[in-house]
């Protein structure tokens, strides 16, 4: 994130977890809770982006975060201009640059003549967001780059464990699967960090933990961690077990990925795992896609009460639409 108008506290790009500061975290989820509350009393007249462009640019891809995003703009009455695999259908595919693309859309040149007003960027390349917001003319929200941020995945994770413990404080979570390169385990370990009492386990094979800057993050915020390597050790102390896919499509180390699946039972939510939590209640999230091959979430277990990943996903509705909000607001207030 950015606050190119700082004295005014305002949200201006969003690149990373680690700068949204507390009361931003807090409006947000207050937005996106009278959001959730509008459109379940069936409203669908919002016009808080009304008269704004938002330009959804996605090279790698997805389901939720575009969707998610494009359904809230569309709540909001805002415009979508998008492309679903900008890799392969936008003038990346012929050489152009990321900058370039983004100084186009962005009206960098002639502002008043800019294609969109908000950039939402997905990207392989760890770094692309904050590459793209140096040189864009309008706000950028990254929407996942590489094994880099995924900062509106944590903001939707976070509003669901509130939503589903209620409260954000003083519990227990634990990570489990592939940590090193997901990079949502990052995003949500550095936002849950800003709450107090949370205590996280980190369950992981060998060559796949967490790496070694996000311990240190996490140890000068004075979080209580801890690591090891089975599911079944922290599970029932969990009142939160997030679970995560392992990311093959960022592993080019094919003896690496083969250690993960000898062991896969170790880091996924079977039955013997559903039931022995059965005491503690421990409620089970995941980002999604759960891999259909690795099958980390089971489907003898995915319909159970306690697996919560397809409530969670839900969430990304309201919360984008809060985060659009809110960018938009302070572009139009300034003006
Ligand atoms: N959780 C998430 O980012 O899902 P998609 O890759 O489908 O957007």
């Amino acid at each position: 994130m950015d606050f190119r108008h700082q004295n005014m506290n305002k949200l201006y790009h969003l690149i990373k977890t680690s700068e949204i500061p507390l009361k931003v975290i807090e409006e947000i989820f207050e937005k996106a809770e009278w959001f959730e509350r509008e459109l379940q009393r069936g409203r669908r007249d919002f016009n808080n982006l009304k008269g704004a462009t938002v330009c959804s640019l996605f090279y790698e891809e997805s389901t939720r975060t575009r969707f998610s995003f494009e359904k809230a703009i569309h709540n909001l009455g805002g415009n979508v201009i998008s492309t679903e695999a900008a890799a392969q259908f936008s003038s990346a595919h012929k050489g152009e640059s990321l900058e370039h693309t983004i100084k186009i859309i962005s009206g960098k040149a002639l502002s008043h003549l800019r294609y969109a007003d908000i950039i939402i960027l997905r990207h392989p390349e760890k770094g692309a967001a904050e590459k793209a917001a140096k040189v864009s003319g309008v706000p950028i929200i990254n929407a996942g780059d590489g094994s880099g941020e995924h900062p509106t995945q944590a903001l939707l994770d976070a509003y669901a464990f509130k939503r589903f413990l209620g409260r954000l404080s003083h519990f227990s979570i634990c990570f489990v699967g592939d940590l090193k390169f997901s990079r949502v385990i990052g995003s949500d370990a550095i936002l849950l960090s800003q709450y107090p009492g949370i205590k996280m386990f980190f369950v992981a094979p060998k060559g796949f933990e967490i790496k070694e800057e996000l311990k240190s993050y996490l140890r000068q915020k004075g979080v209580e961690f801890k690591e090891t390597d089975d599911i079944k050790k922290v599970v029932c102390q969990s009142d939160i077990a997030y679970i995560v896919r392992v990311q093959k499509n960022r592993i080019s180390d094919r003896n690496l990925l083969q250690t993960y699946q000898q062991n896969k039972d170790n880091y996924a939510v079977t039955k013997e795992v559903y039931e022995m939590s059965e005491k503690k209640g421990t409620l089970f999230c995941h980002p999604m896609p759960v891999d259909e091959k690795e099958k980390e979430i089971r489907p003898e277990v995915e319909n159970l009460p306690r697996i919560k990943m397809f409530e969670q996903a839900g969430y990304g509705v309201p919360i984008r639409m809060a985060v659009l909000e809110l960018i938009w607001r302070n572009l139009t207030d300034k003006k």
